[in-house]
């Protein structure tokens, strides 16, 4: 099997580049990568993804966005992930079942044994082997997302307090289970994040 690595945190961490940035490293380390996202990955799940973030006229509830997520979880788990790991892989995804806890729970305000029963049954219980926490305060990572507009969703648009939600609930989530997580300051340059993470992902393989 390979290694299943995933990036999580608030807006404006600079997941999407980080996961980039550590493909390409692994890839020159000889190793088969596979790039991927969520929500997304497959085409019924960028077909949901434009329901869940497109900046339609409506309002859609915790529970709606939880259940999309978790239908296109259940698809690019079974046709992306999962087949990648088999074949001896390693998948870079840019946010999993962590998001749904951190934005749809703590942003959303959605009790945590429900979200991980919906969870479950999506996945199938296929979880990460590491997870990176990209953590930036929340008014600088908002600040970074809206000076590229073309870039924001509808769940960007939420206010502050939920932000400050989702970052609250990333950072217990990491504390509460320390071996799944890695967690990085995201304040830095994007070079010495970079070496950050390659550097806390060899150590906490290595002792695997
Ligand atoms: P995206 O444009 O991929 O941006 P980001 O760089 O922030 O990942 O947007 C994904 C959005 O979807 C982001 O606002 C977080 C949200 N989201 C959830 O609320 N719950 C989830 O389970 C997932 C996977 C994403």
């Amino acid at each position: 099997m390979g290694k299943f690595v995933v990036f999580e945190g608030p807006e404006g961490g600079g997941k999407t580049l980080q996961a980039r940035l550590l493909a390409d490293r692994l890839r020159i380390n000889g190793h088969d990568v596979v790039e991927t996202r969520e929500p997304g990955g497959t085409r019924v799940g960028n077909e949901i993804r434009s329901v869940l973030l497109g900046l339609g006229d409506y309002t859609m509830l915790p529970e709606t966005e939880t259940l999309l997520l978790a239908a296109a979880r259940a698809q690019h788990v079974r046709e992306v992930i999962r087949p990648a790991l088999e074949r001896g892989a390693w998948v870079v995804c840019d946010r999993y079942v962590d998001s749904t806890y951190a934005y749809q729970g703590g942003g959303g305000g959605l009790d945590y044994q429900s979200l991980q029963a919906i969870q479950v049954f999506a996945t199938g219980g296929l979880e990460p082997d590491v997870r990176i926490l990209l953590d930036v305060p929340v008014a600088i990572g908002l600040r970074r997302r809206h000076a590229d507009p073309a870039s924001v969703n509808r769940i960007d648009l939420a206010d502050m307090t939920y932000h400050q939600r989702v970052r609250d609930r990333y950072l217990e989530l990491a504390a509460a289970s320390p071996a799944g997580w890695i967690v990085i300051d995201a304040q830095g340059a994007p070079d010495t994040v970079q070496s950050c993470i390659w550097r806390q992902l060899q150590q906490r393989l290595a002792n695997a």
